[in-house]
C-alpha cells in the first residue's frame, strides 16, 4: 500500500523568563555521548560493503508554516541491513562512516534538505525501508557526528536536547520518529516524551484516503508551558523553570521532560514526593490497593508490609519509588527483570498512576 506522510511545522518566537537555562553551543569536545543521542549501526563499520537495494519507498511531504527561509529537514535511521543512513536532497541514502579516533567527527556530506519559505511544500521520497528513523526539522542547521562504537559499528551522534553545550543547542529543532518496516509496516509519532520544542503535526495518507492525523502541540506550546512552570516554581520552590532552555537572546527553544532534566541534575526534585509516598505506603498498609490491570490478571490487590508493596500473584514486591522512578515510570521498582511473571508485567504499567489514595 502506498503511503504518504505529511509533516507540518509551526513555530513562534516568544520571549523567556529569568529561570530558563541559557544554552551556549560548543564544539565536538562539548558533545556528551549517551544512548539517548546515538543511533548505532548493527553492522560493522570496518567491513561494511552492503547496500540496501530492497523496496520500501515512502513519500514524505513537508509543509513549512514557519516564517523563516532557513528551515532544514534531516532524515536519520537504519536501513534494512542495519546500516546507518541519512537522506540526501537527491533522494538517495548517504551511509555515514566512523573512524576509530574516539573523537566525534562531523558528518560533512550533503544531508540537509532545505525547505522553502513559509507556506511552501517540499516533497521527498525515502528510497527504502527505515527503522529507528527520525525526521529532524530545524530553523537553521543541525550538526551530526559519528564515532565508532565498541563493536566497531558506526554510531551517529545526533543533536542532544539536554546538553546546553551541544553544538546544535542554540537551534530550534524537533523530530518525528518513524519506522517503516517490511514486516510490520509504518509507525510514526511526535511523542514529545523527551521535550517540547519546535511544534510539529502530521497526517498519514494512504491509498484509501487521509485517515490518521496527529495535530501535536500548538505553536506557542513551549512558551506556555514555561510560563506555567515558572509559576509552579514560585509556588513550590522546585526547579521547574530550569526545564526551560532559551537561547542567548531569551527565546524559549525547548522544555525538557523532568526525566531528561534529571540526566543533567540528578538531585533535582529529590524529595518532591517523599512525604506523599510515605503517606501512600502507610495508607495501603491497612487498606488494599486494587489495581485494574486491564489485562488477563484482572483486578489485583496489593498491600504494604515491611515497607514493600506486595501484589497478589506477583512474583516480587515494590519498594518506595523515588522522584526519578515516578517521572520515568520504568526504573527502580517499575523496572522489569528477568523472571518477572505475567501479573508483574500487568501491574507495572498501571502502578505509578495508582499510587494515590
Ligand atoms: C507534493 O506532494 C503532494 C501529495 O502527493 C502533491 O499534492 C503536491 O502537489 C506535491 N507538491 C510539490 C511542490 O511537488
Ligand atoms: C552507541 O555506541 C556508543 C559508543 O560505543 C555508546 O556510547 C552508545 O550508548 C550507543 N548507543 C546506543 C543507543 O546503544
Ligand atoms: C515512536 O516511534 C518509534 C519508531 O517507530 C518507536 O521506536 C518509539 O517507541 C515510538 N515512541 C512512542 C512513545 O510511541
Ligand atoms: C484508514 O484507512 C484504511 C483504508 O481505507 C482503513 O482500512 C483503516 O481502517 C482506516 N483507519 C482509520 C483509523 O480510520
Ligand atoms: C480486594 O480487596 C477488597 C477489600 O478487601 C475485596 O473486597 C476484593 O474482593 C479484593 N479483590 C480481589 C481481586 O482480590
Ligand atoms: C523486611 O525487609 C528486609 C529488607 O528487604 C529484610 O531483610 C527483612 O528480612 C524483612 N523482614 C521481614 C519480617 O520480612
Amino acid at each position: 500500500m502506498q503511503a504518504l506522510l505529511n509533516i507540518l511545522l509551526a513555530l513562534s518566537f516568544l520571549f523567556s523568563h529569568a529561570l530558563a537555562v541559557v544554552v551556549s553551543p560548543g564544539g565536538p569536545a562539548n558533545i556528551v555521548i549517551t544512548k539517548e543521542n546515538t543511533i548505532n549501526a548493527t553492522t560493522d563499520a570496518r567491513t561494511k560493503v552492503r547496500r540496501d537495494t530492497s523496496s520500501g519507498t515512502l513519500d514524505l511531504s513537508f509543509l513549512n508554516n514557519i516564517d523563516s527561509p532557513y528551515v532544514n529537514a534531516y532524515v536519520t535511521g537504519l536501513d534494512s541491513n542495519g546500516d546507518l543512513v541519512m537522506l540526501q536532497p537527491d533522494g538517495t541514502w548517504y551511509y555515514p562512516t566512523a573512524d576509530s579516533s574516539g573523537v566525534p567527527q562531523a558528518v560533512e556530506a550533503d544531508i540537509a534538505i532545505s525547505l522553502g519559505g513559509q507556506g511552501s511544500v517540499t516533497n521527498i521520497t525515502l528510497p527504502g525501508w527505515i527503522s529507528s528513523g527520525r525526521v529532524y526539522f530545524a530553523d537553521g542547521s543541525l550538526q551530526f557526528f559519528t564515532v565508532q562504537s565498541a563493536t566497531g559499528a558506526a554510531s551517529l551522534v545526533t543533536p542532544s536536547a539536554v546538553n546546553p553545550s551541544d553544538p546544535s543547542a542554540g537551534v530550534n529543532w524537533g523530530f518525528v520518529e518513524l519506522t517503516n518496516d517490511e514486516t510490520y509496516g509504518l509507525y510514526a509519532n511526535i511523542s514529545y516524551v523527551d521535550f517540547i520544542g519546535l511544534a510539529l503535526g502530521m497526517t498519514l495518507t494512504t491509498s484509501g484516503g487521509t485517515n490518521q492525523t496527529a495535530l501535536g502541540v500548538q505553536s506557542t506550546a513551549a512558551i506556555g508551558v514555561c510560563t506555567d512552570l515558572t509559576a509552579q516554581a514560585a509556588s513550590d520552590g522546585q526547579p521547574w523553570g530550569e526545564l526551560c532552555m532559551s537561547d542567548s537572546t531569551g527565546r524559549v527553544l525547548r522544555v525538557l521532560s523532568p526525566t531528561d532534566y534529571l540526566s543533567i541534575d540528578s538531585t533535582a526534585f529529590e524529595d518532591y514526593w517523599t512525604s506523599y509516598i510515605d503517606e501512600v505506603w502507610s495508607y495501603y498498609t491497612t487498606t488494599p490497593l486494587t489495581i485494574d490491570t486491564q489485562a488477563a490478571a484482572g483486578e489485583v490487590n496489593c498491600t504494604v508490609s515491611n515497607v514493600t508493596l506486595y501484589c497478589d500473584g506477583d512474583n516480587r514486591g515494590y519498594a518506595k519509588p523515588t522522584a526519578t522512578d515516578l517521572f520515568g515510570c520504568n526504573g527502580g521498582p517499575f523496572a522489569i527483570e528477568g523472571g518477572d511473571n505475567a501479573v508483574h508485567y500487568a501491574v507495572v504499567p498501571r502502578l505509578p498512576t495508582n499510587l494515590v489514595f
